[in-house]
């Protein structure tokens, strides 16, 4: 596997590869890489022909006081597991090959960017599609792959492209979980052994919500009881626990179509996300 940092060489590496690969695969990361992860390079394995994953901490897409610096940093092992994987190229951009000086362009999507995360982390989902826009236009893919665990994020990257004219395939894929239900997540390593305990409280909720909504319950209420019993289970804060139509991501005050739950909550310092269907 090569492992690349700067945008002239990516270029030759792409140019090679394209030689005797027709159709190539593209996974963004932030690294600290987990079975989630390895779970969309296994996807992209079985669907292309040659597979390039990136590492790059895009800074623009944490806010003040988030954590930018804490967000674990291990590019070897990363590396390791990725090579171990099958992975042809593995691009790691440094901070200028992304946001050469002067860097003056921002993209943002309106629309599904709007409430979730988008509500409590203002200017994330700017970062995140101006940095999958330019990571799409580095590499070229003919598909790339996004989880569902970060569902509003993939609703963004689907609309961003669209948008944009990007024609090649925006793959999601299913999240990953532990064996007691809770989401990989690369910020879990963030939490206490209690914390890690108490933290599956997220996804009982969630499960426990989405069945009284398809037997019919009232959605507001169903919505308030789960907020107070993840409340009531070592989560201090809840930023959302909303009902979105699974499309649009609009809000839904009636189950009459294909939903998703979504949910962000805190947990000491650590800030976990989650989402459902609701079908
Ligand atoms: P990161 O959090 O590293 O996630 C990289 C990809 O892995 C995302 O598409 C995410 O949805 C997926 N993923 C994470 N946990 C998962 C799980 N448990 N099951 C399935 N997939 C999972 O998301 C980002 O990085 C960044 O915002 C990025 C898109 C790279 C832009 O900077």
């Amino acid at each position: 596997m090569q492992i690349i940092r700067k945008l002239s060489p990516l270029r030759i590496a792409l140019r090679e590869l394209r030689q005797s690969r027709s159709n190539l695969g593209l996974i963004p990361t932030m690294g600290a890489l987990h079975a989630g992860h390895m779970h969309l390079v296994e996807t992209a394995m079985k669907q292309c022909d040659a597979v390039i994953a990136s590492i790059f901490v895009n800074p623009t897409q944490f806010g003040v006081g988030e954590d930018l610096d804490a967000y674990p940093r291990q590019e070897s092992a990363d590396a390791a597991l990725l090579e171990a994987a099958g992975v042809d190229l593995l691009w790691v951009p440094t901070v200028d090959q992304v946001y050469p000086d002067g860097f003056a362009t921002n993209i943002s999507v309106s629309g599904v960017s709007a409430g979730l995360c988008g509500g409590s982390r203002p200017g994330h989902f700017d970062g995140v599609a101006t940095v999958v826009a330019k990571l799409f236009n580095q590499i070229r893919p003919d598909a790339a792959f996004f989880g569902e665990k970060d569902y509003q994020q993939l609703a963004v990257i689907r609309r961003m492209a669209r948008d944009l004219d990007f024609s090649h395939d925006i793959i999601g894929v299913p999240t990953v979980r532990d064996a007691d239900g809770l989401a990989l997540s690369s910020r879990n390593a963030y939490l206490t052994p209690e914390q890690r305990a108490q933290a599956v409280a997220l996804p009982a909720t969630m499960g426990d919500a989405a069945e009284a909504i398809v037997k019919d319950g009232d959605i507001e209420v169903i919505l308030r009881d789960a907020k107070v019993k993840l409340l009531s289970s070592g989560f201090h804060n809840v930023d959302y626990f909303e009902l979105r139509n699974a499309e649009t991501l609009e809000n839904m005050a009636i189950f009459d179509q294909p939903a998703r739950l979504l949910a962000a909550a805190h947990i000491g310092s650590t800030r976990l996300i989650d989402n459902i269907a609701v079908t």
